[in-house]
């Protein structure tokens, strides 16, 4: 393992960010100008760089291509009211990796190769971080196996990456969801808990076929009965259900969502009831049905809050009340931003800033 390392910058010899129209963001198309890499070979990590973000170079055979080694992470870099920049909630993302890197059979990324790179890439891309309301610097740290070799094992190299893209807000108006009663994103015991890339793979024709009949994404439900809920989409998935949050409980099938624990942390803050257990498709549209459902919404890092306006389920499509100023997800939406822009105090020690 490193000891001590000096993070090695090649700077790109100009920027494309003049060339880039910031104000009309689409979600991971354009990338800022540099990116971190980082080899582990010989079984150690070798010494970070600071590349020009290009296409990698990299064997046919490795098994991330071939047997899905591969796992990434979603964070966020956010402009502050004083200028600056800051993370949230960093520290979380490189546990959650290092999670997901157990599970795949990968070696864990070091704190300080992860927050070292991480800090040092987005100080040379500060100027890629937008400051319009609802927009931030999408930051994606991803880990992959690298041998050239077709056994199926794991690989003994990996390359660990970092790239940033600046973003605008994710989904412009609240989704049409319906229940998945077919197809499953995760079983128990499965990786449904880990960031690797097989998850999101599998879940790509069953979203499509939901696509097609009108639906923005999936609620997704347990692998043995297709009757609790897991997830939605890409998303935790919460409930404002007779005056309480309810959220599905994390387990072996469920992403332990950083942005789904910073919520659950501000409703019990603001004294609201937060039950994390099993919740039904069959609980959510009898509670519909009977007026004490009034809101369902996402979670995610992506997304931050997204408000679910339609659940279809067994062909027909429901409802929800109308949002106000003052729905729990408007409020906890609004309570974020302004927490991870330096408008509001932040008591729970979430940003860091990047220097
Ligand atoms: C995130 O919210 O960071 C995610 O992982 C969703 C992503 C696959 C778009």
């Amino acid at each position: 393992m490193l000891d001590t390392f000096t993070i090695d910058i090649q700077p790109a010899a100009t920027s494309r960010l003049a060339e880039m129209d910031l104000t009309k963001l689409e979600f991971g198309k354009l990338f800022a100008d540099h990116m971190l890499t980082v080899e582990f070979t010989g079984g150690e990590w070798q010494a970070p760089r600071i590349v020009p973000y290009g296409p990698l170079a990299v064997s046919p055979a490795n098994s991330a291509l071939h047997y899905g080694q591969a796992i990434f992470e979603g964070m966020k870099a956010y402009r502050q009211a004083d200028g600056g920049v800051a993370l949230f909630r960093p520290l979380d993302n490189w546990h959650r990796l290092n999670t997901s890197a157990e599970r795949m059979a990968m070696p864990p990324v070091p704190e300080e190769v992860f927050m070292q790179g991480l800090c040092e890439l987005v100080k040379l891309d500060t100027a890629w971080v937008p400051g319009a309301p609802g927009s931030s610097l999408y930051i994606r740290p991803f880990m992959f196996a690298t041998d050239g070799f077709l056994g199926v094992r794991p690989s003994n190299t990996y390359h660990f990456g970092i790239i940033t893209c600046p973003v605008a807000s994710f989904f412009k108006k609240p989704l049409r969801v319906r229940f998945e009663q077919q197809y499953v994103r995760a079983a128990p015991g499965g990786a449904g808990y880990a960031k690797n890339a097989g998850n999101y793979g599998a879940a790509m024709l069953p979203t499509r076929l939901a696509q097609q009949q009108g639906y923005d994404q999936l609620l997704w439900t347990d692998a043995t009965e297709h009757q609790y809920i897991e997830e939605s989409g890409t998303m935790n998935v919460a409930f404002i259900l007779n005056n309480k949050l309810v959220t599905p409980a994390v387990s072996s099938s469920i992403l332990d969502g950083i942005t789904r624990r910073s919520v659950l942390q501000l409703a019990r803050d603001w004294g609201l009831t937060v039950e994390e257990r099993q919740v039904s498709s069959r609980e959510v549209m009898d509670a519909l049905a009977a007026g004490r459902l009034q809101e369902a919404f996402g979670v995610g890092t992506a997304v931050t809050i997204a408000p679910i306006a339609t659940i279809g389920y067994e062909g027909q499509d429901h409802d929800l009340p109308a949002l106000t100023e003052t729905s729990f997800s408007r409020r906890v939406g609004v309570t974020l931003e302004d927490l991870r822009t330096g408008h509001a105090p932040d008591p729970h020690g979430w940003m860091v800033a990047v220097k």
